[in-house]
């Protein structure tokens, strides 16, 4: 398998197979680095990182995957370049991808993700969207590996804002894969119909079911993990009051945990958190173990998209 020269820009563009080898590797690539082995397949390529929303776990992963790999990053916050300010996204991309062998983008318009793919002729990395965060989707993927020993099967609930970023993200993975999906969320908050019908589509080669639900009862009952985001996206911070009072009955609390029929239900999070929203404290600090090892496997999914894209002399499997 080679993903040589690919983008990774929504989980759309990649099928389960292709999913799987970016799992496996990122779990190899993890084993070594926990034997203090690092490789050199980005020796020689230089990354430009684009902010235009701040990050601690995106941001951290693709610098330091990068230099464990020999490659050199570089940061490009929102007020260091003018991308689609003063210059457009078009020809940005047109000068990066003359001096950058790959370039992850961080910002509002999946829109300008995609111009920068099409424009700069290298590998272009989607580190979140206003629609989609696929790097994301693959550390929580590596981490439901990590505790279920499998994928298939297993019965995946995410309780909250069931239009923004992670949802839109885990819904198209968890239909790829064959992981039972329902997204709990108020009817308000559902994903819009054209990605819930395509993600059908996919549920139907992989044997994934996929509910929307604003039945906290019927949706958690045999849940394996229930996982949960913030109720304001980065951009959406007005909204707060709105949100509270909206999904107020979606918060993951020991009420809903109880509600699983299961002891081994898991708790997930992308993190940042806001305890007391979306979560409680007890149940976040009683599942911590589990989230802090899905912020860690930012860092090793990330460094195999990087690697299976651009590296040489990507390890075998
Ligand atoms: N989960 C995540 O993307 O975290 P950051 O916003 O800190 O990158
Ligand atoms: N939905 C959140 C995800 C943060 C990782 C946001 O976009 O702010």
């Amino acid at each position: 398998m080679t993903l040589k020269g690919r983008s990774f820009l929504t989980l759309k563009d990649f099928t389960k197979e292709e999913i799987d080898y970016l799992l496996r590797l990122a779990a190899k690539l993890k084993e070594n680095k926990k034997k203090g082995i690092t490789g050199n397949t980005l020796k020689g390529k230089n990354i430009a990182l684009i902010f235009e929303k701040p990050s601690t776990r995106t941001r951290c992963s693709f610098t330091i995957g990068c230099i464990d790999e020999g490659g050199h990053p570089e940061y490009l916050g929102k007020d260091d370049i003018q991308l689609g300010y003063k210059e457009s996204v078009e020809d940005t991309a047109r000068v990066l991808g003359r001096m950058f062998d790959g370039i992850e983008f961080r910002g509002f318009k999946q829109e300008n993700v995609e111009k920068l793919a099409k424009y700069s002729g290298v590998p272009v990395w989607n580190g979140l969207t206003d629609d989609y965060h696929p790097t994301q989707i693959l550390a929580d993927f590596l981490t439901l590996r990590e505790q279920f020993g499998t994928l298939e099967g297993l019965n995946f609930v995410f309780a909250g804002d069931g239009r923004n970023n992670m949802a839109n993200s885990l819904m198209i993975g968890c239909t790829k894969m064959g992981v039972n999906c329902t997204i709990l969320a108020p009817k308000g908050l559902w994903p819009k119909e054209e990605l819930t019908e395509l993600c059908k589509t996919y549920g139907e080669v992989s044997g994934a079911t996929l509910t929307l639900t604003e039945d906290v009862d019927g949706a958690v009952s045999d849940a394996d993990c229930i996982y949960t985001d913030v109720w304001c996206s980065m951009g959406e911070e007005e909204k707060a009051a709105e949100r509270i009072a909206l999904l107020k009955p979606y918060q993951v609390n020991r009420q809903m945990l109880e509600k699983t029929g299961k002891d081994n239900t898991i708790v997930m999070h992308c993190l940042p958190a806001v305890k007391g929203n979306e979560i409680t404290e007890d149940v976040f600090e009683e599942h911590a173990d589990i989230i802090f090892d899905e912020a860690e496997n930012r860092m090793h999914t990330i460094k195999a998209v990087m690697v299976a894209t651009l590296g040489e002399g990507v390890p075998e499997l």
